[in-house]
């Protein structure tokens, strides 16, 4: 009896002793596997490059500026090694360009990086991409629709482009005269902001004689230089010419020597900073071209990725510019990237 007790107790203790061991045993390890696996599921849930479908309804092909900044999307695409740019070209038609999206929409892509070929126009079809859940990204030139139809927009200060080209008028032209504008397209961003710069800080005594689009091309920027030529007197009617970019510079340029207009005759600013332009500084026909940049695929695939991810971005992004002048111009022509 007594022996069978000792054995009870015994036999007690050692399952007690057992119980209390795999207790201790299963406090550190049981909550560590869940914590383990919470930490891993960001990194693995976190998007890349490689998962990301862009549109990109590029407005056309209309300067070297814009092959530059077509050039900066294709190549830091395939640079990062993203799934799939869906590119287009508009042709200068908001039309096509609307189509584009649309089809993006369709497919359902992941972000729309949209430069618009004007401001006006957008609503509906940003609204269908925010409807559809898929973020627009707008590139270079500003939209006037709501702020809430799209996630941000990267491109230059426009505005002050114009500002800085009439400040270089200002310098070059103290005692006042008259300049004309060759304007970009109309109703984009990049006319519209430009000209309102100009006008807000050029110099009361400089007048704006007469001021005709160019449509951004070279080939429009001809015809239209010559009607100035035969309307007004180079030198006597106006001093200067304020131009939009410097494909149409160019194009000015070809018709002023075919008027016997030598370079230096007048003051020519134009807007961009393409090699073109460079060597219109070097020539001795511009006396100052205001920076444009058209490389940002880099910035907006940063941008895309992030609201991929969910994360926090900025609604405003302004590229750094500056002016360029003919002093080193020579000197920076070879550096130049377009
Ligand atoms: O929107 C940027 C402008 O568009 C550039 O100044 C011009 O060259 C381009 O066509």
């Amino acid at each position: 009896m007594k022996g069978s007790k000792v054995s009870f107790f015994i036999a007690v203790l050692l399952v007690l002793s057992l119980l209390a061991g795999c207790g201790q045993a299963a406090t550190p390890t049981q909550p560590a596997a869940p914590a383990q696996a919470e930490a891993n599921q960001p990194a693995a849930a976190e998007k890349t490059y490689a998962d990301m479908t862009l549109c990109y309804p590029q407005l056309g092909a209309e300067s070297d500026w814009r092959t530059a900044n077509t050039a900066s999307f294709k190549e830091t695409a395939t640079e990062l090694g993203i799934k799939q740019l869906v590119f287009s070209d508009a042709q200068q038609h908001q039309e096509n360009q609307i189509s584009a999206v649309r089809a993006c929409i369709q497919q359902g892509v992941d972000v729309i990086a949209l430069p618009p070929v004007v401001e006006d126009g957008w609503d509906a079809v940003l609204t269908e991409a925010k409807n559809a859940n898929i973020p627009v990204i707008i590139v270079d030139r500003s939209v006037s629709a709501d702020s809430s139809l799209y996630a941000a927009h990267i491109g230059s200060n426009m505005v002050l482009e114009g500002e800085r080209a009439a400040a270089e008028f200002n310098k070059a032209m103290p005692d006042g005269g008259a300049v004309l504008e060759l304007s970009g397209t109309t109703g984009s961003g990049a006319a519209v902001g430009r000209a309102e710069g100009f006008r807000n800080k050029l110099n009361p005594n400089i007048t704006i004689l007469d001021s005709q689009t160019g449509n951004f091309t070279r080939a429009e920027a001809v015809p239209v230089m010559q009607a100035f030529l035969k309307k007004y007197t180079p030198g006597v009617d106006f001093q200067g010419i304020f131009i939009h970019n410097d494909d149409m510079g160019i194009g000015a340029i070809e018709a002023l020597k075919a008027a016997g207009v030598k370079p230096g005759d007048l003051t020519i600013v134009s807007v961009d900073g393409t090699r073109g332009g460079f060597q219109a500084m070097v020539d001795g026909w511009f006396q100052a071209d205001v920076e444009c940049n058209p490389l940002l695929g880099p910035q907006v695939y940063q941008m895309a990725l992030d609201l991929m991810n969910g994360k926090t971005i900025e609604r405003e992004v302004l590229t750094n510019e500056t002016v360029y002048y003919p002093d080193n111009a020579a000197e920076l022509l070879p550096t130049r990237k377009y």
